[in-house]
């Protein structure tokens, strides 16, 4: 690994992204972390973004910020299908990625970009900013402690109405779709709680210029843990996951960014009866990509401190079960019920 960094960690954008204007605001507060450049494909718009979020400098190229020598790693906040390409020549670089969710399209790519991580000695995370709330420590505190026996079930949806217009999740040529936009926060959140690898995936989906529009899939684990997930890009917002094992049940937003003006809160039912309340056990919310960064930066600056998002092995299962969720909700074809008398029938 390369020799930690002891101060800031200094952190350029590849690309002037909407996402990345929250990610800057979020990360302002942090004494861990400085963005300091960003870099746009044409030096107009860099300069126009790099004036409005208040960044010392910008390149007009991702190669001219890769080359920069004051920069330690980047935050890769660029379409789905550029992930991989990015976060690589960025490890060939010797700069530490944190890159947005998902890590990438396929399974293959996944590797690839960990293994060019190992070759460079840099460190290489997924950026999932519920990962590092409080509120999701505490729900593997929760789960880890018992409370709520052995894992039965998860279900976990994500889901909002998108705004009509150009934008990067309706083209299939940028790994555009609702699971890789909306849906890789419920099967992040699956793996996490599962902590193992799926064994198993059926799915369907909702087509739309090459894309899926809404989607939901089953996820099977050797253990015998079932989880669905769903997302969609046409409904109102919603965000909810049930986490249900053999002695209780707990509820969970797994908010990015909680309201900061009051708790985050889980709602844990501890028992098997049906009349039982469900309690409230509260945490301080945060903002996730504050969360996040610090978390990346000690990772980095190699303090004891443990990255809070998922690790290779995570995101390499992440990375091949929606692979699979996709090549299933192609390919799979179930069976159309029969009704007044009539045999189930394959429905093509
Ligand atoms: N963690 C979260 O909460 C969160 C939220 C939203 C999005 N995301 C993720 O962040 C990424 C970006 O999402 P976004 O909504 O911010 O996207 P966006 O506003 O469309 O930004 C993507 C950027 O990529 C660059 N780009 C390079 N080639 C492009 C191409 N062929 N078409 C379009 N843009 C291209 C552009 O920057 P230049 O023109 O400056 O080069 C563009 O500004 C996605 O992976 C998404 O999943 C994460």
């Amino acid at each position: 690994m390369n020799q930690a960094i002891s101060t800031a960690v200094r952190v350029g954008i590849l690309g002037a992204a909407n996402i990345a204007r929250a990610f800057i605001s979020g990360v302002k507060p942090s004494s861990r972390v400085v963005v300091s450049a960003v870099a746009s494909r044409t030096a107009d718009k860099a300069e126009r973004f790099a004036r409005e979020t208040g960044i010392a400098r910008f390149h007009s190229s991702y190669e001219a910020l890769l080359a920069d020598p004051a920069i330690d790693a980047v935050y890769i906040p660029l379409p789905n299908s550029m992930h991989a390409e990015w976060s690589i020549r960025a490890c060939e670089a010797g700069k530490h990625v944190l890159c947005e969710k998902p890590l990438c399209a396929t399974a293959a790519e996944a590797r690839a970009m960990f293994e060019a991580a190992r070759r460079n000695g840099v460190h290489l995370v997924e950026g999932y900013p519920y990962r590092a709330q409080p509120q999701t420590r505490k729900l593997l505190e929760i789960i880890e402690s018992g409370a709520i026996g052995r894992l039965q079930l998860i279900q976990a949806s994500f889901g909002f109405t998108l705004a009509t217009g150009p934008n990067i999740r309706t083209d299939p040529d940028l790994a555009g779709g609702a699971l890789m936009d909306a849906g890789a926060y419920p099967v992040s959140l699956a793996r996490m709680v599962a902590k193992e690898r799926p064994s198993r995936v059926h799915a369907v989906a909702h087509w739309a210029g090459g894309v899926d529009h809404a989607l939901a899939a089953t996820i099977e684990f050797e253990s015998g843990l079932l989880a669905q997930i769903s997302c969609s890009f046409s409904t109102s917002v919603h965000r909810q996951a049930l986490i249900a094992g053999t002695g209780g049940v707990i509820q969970t937003p797994f908010l990015n960014h909680p309201p900061l003006d009051r708790p985050a809160e889980l709602l844990v039912k501890r028992g098997v009866a049906a009349n039982l309340d469900f309690e409230k056990i509260p945490s301080v919310p945060m903002n996730g990509f504050l969360a996040e960064a610090e978390s990346f930066a000690a990772l980095v600056q190699g303090a004891s401190k443990q990255w809070e998002g998922p690790s290779p092995e995570e995101s390499l299962d992440i990375a091949a079960t929606l692979e699979a969720i996709l090549q299933s909700a192609r390919t799979s074809h179930g069976l159309r019920p029969g009704f007044n008398g009539v045999e189930a029938t394959p429905f093509m």
